[in-house]
C-alpha cells in the first residue's frame, strides 16, 4: 500500500513539474486531487484497513496530499508570475506614441478668416467689441447720416421688425441690423477718446444669390483720436491686407461714397492671383481681378463730422467734438475675405455644412 502511495506522489509531482501553463495544473489538481482521484480515495476508505495498517497508511497517505498541493500550489504561483510578466510585456503601451485617432474636425472658413482678422486688429492695438443684431432705425441709419430717403432704409433691402408687444412703452422702430456700423456710434456713445475698436458680428439684408445671403458677417472698424489722418487709415489697412493676402500685397484707395465718412474709400488689393499684372503667365487674362490687377477687399473713409455731432448729441458734451477729434472708420464683409482667400467660388457653399469644403482646409 505504501509502495503505491509513493508511486502516485511520485506521478502528481513529475507532472506538476513539467506543467507549463496554470490551466494545465489546474487539469491536475483534479485527476490527482479531486474527488474520483486515487489519493484522496484511499485517505477516505483509511478506516476500512486493519487497525494495525490504518496509522502507518494514513499518514503516507496524508503527507503525499499535502506535498502534491503544494508543490501544485508552488508551480500555479510560479508560473502565474510568469503569465502576468509575458502579458505585461505583451500588453504594453506605449505612452509617448503619437495618438492614432481620426481628426474629429476643425474650424469653419468664417471662424477661422474672423479669428485671424481680430489676430490682426489685436496686434495693431485695436480692441474687439460685439453689439446688438437687432437695432433701432436711429443707430442703423439716423446716427450714421443717411438721408431720410436714402435706398438702404427701403423695406426691400432691410429686415424691419415687428414692434415687440413685450417690451411696454416699445416705440422704436427696429430693424435686423444690415450691418457692424451701428456700433460705432454706440461704442463712442459708452466710451471717451481715444477708441480704436474693432466690431465683428451678424448682419442682415433679404438678398440671396451667388454672393449674397440673407445673413452674413462683416467686421468694422473705428478708430478716434485728435490726430488719425487718412495715411493713419492707409497705414493699418495695409498691414492688414498685407497680413491676410501675403507681404507682397499693395493696396490703393479708389474714390466712393458713404453715408458715415468722408471722403470715402473703397480698398483693392492687389491681385494675389496675378501679382497685380492682370494676366497669368500663360498670358491669359486673371479670372480673379478679371484682369484688373485689383480686388475691392472692404470699404472705408475718415468719420463724417456729423456722425461726431450726434454722438455728441446724446453725450451732452464736446468729448467728440469734431474740431477737436477725427478718425476712420471700415467695414469688410468676413464671407468675401473668405471667399478670396480660400478660393471659394461660391457663398452658399459656406453655408452648407458640406464636410468635403471643411476637410480640404483642414
Ligand atoms: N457699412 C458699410 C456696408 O455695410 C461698410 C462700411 C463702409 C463701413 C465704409 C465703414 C466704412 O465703417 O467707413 O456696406
Amino acid at each position: 500500500m505504501n509502495d503505491r502511495i509513493a508511486e502516485l506522489r511520485a506521478a502528481g509531482e513529475a507532472a506538476v513539474a513539467a506543467a507549463t501553463t496554470t490551466d494545465e495544473l489546474e487539469a491536475l489538481r483534479v485527476q490527482h486531487l479531486g474527488r474520483k482521484a486515487e489519493l484522496p480515495n484511499l485517505l477516505r476508505n483509511v478506516s476500512d484497513l486493519p487497525p494495525e495498517q490504518r496509522g502507518v497508511v494514513g499518514k503516507a497517505a496524508n503527507q503525499a496530499r499535502q506535498a502534491l498541493q503544494t508543490a501544485l500550489d508552488a508551480r500555479i504561483a510560479e508560473l502565474k508570475d510568469a503569465e502576468l510578466d509575458a502579458q505585461l510585456a505583451a500588453d504594453r503601451v506605449d505612452v509617448t506614441l503619437p495618438g492614432r485617432s481620426e481628426p474629429v474636425g476643425g474650424l469653419h472658413l468664417l471662424t477661422r478668416t474672423r479669428r485671424d482678422i481680430e489676430d490682426i486688429f489685436l496686434g495693431l492695438g485695436f480692441d474687439i467689441v460685439e453689439g446688438p443684431e437687432t437695432e433701432t432705425v436711429h443707430y442703423n441709419f439716423d446716427a450714421l447720416n443717411h438721408a431720410p430717403n436714402h435706398p438702404a432704409r427701403d423695406r426691400a433691402d432691410t429686415f424691419y421688425l415687428a414692434p415687440s408687444p413685450n417690451v411696454p412703452g416699445e416705440d422704436l422702430q427696429r430693424v435686423l441690423r444690415t450691418h457692424t456700423s451701428p456700433m460705432q456710434v454706440r461704442t463712442m456713445e459708452a466710451n471717451e477718446p481715444p477708441i480704436a475698436v474693432i466690431v465683428p458680428g451678424r448682419v442682415y439684408r433679404p438678398d440671396s444669390d451667388a454672393t449674397h445671403t440673407p445673413q452674413f458677417h462683416q467686421v468694422e472698424g473705428l478708430w478716434i483720436d485728435v490726430d488719425v489722418t487718412l495715411a493713419d487709415l492707409k497705414g493699418v489697412l495695409l498691414s492688414f491686407a498685407r497680413s491676410i493676402f501675403g507681404d507682397e500685397r499693395e493696396i490703393r484707395l479708389r474714390p466712393h461714397f458713404f453715408p458715415f465718412t468722408e471722403p470715402s474709400v473703397e480698398i483693392d488689393v492687389s491681385c494675389f492671383q496675378c501679382s497685380g499684372r492682370g494676366h497669368l503667365r500663360n498670358g491669359s487674362r486673371c479670372g480673379l481681378c478679371k484682369g484688373t490687377g485689383w480686388i475691392e477687399i472692404l470699404g472705408s473713409g475718415m468719420v463724417d463730422p456729423n456722425v461726431l455731432l450726434a454722438v455728441g448729441a446724446v453725450r451732452g458734451d464736446d468729448a467728440y467734438d469734431p474740431e477737436k477729434v477725427q478718425g476712420f472708420a471700415f467695414g469688410m464683409g468676413i464671407e468675401r475675405i473668405a471667399m478670396l482667400r480660400y478660393g471659394v467660388p461660391d457663398l452658399r457653399l459656406l453655408y452648407e455644412n458640406d464636410v468635403r469644403l471643411l476637410e480640404q482646409f483642414a
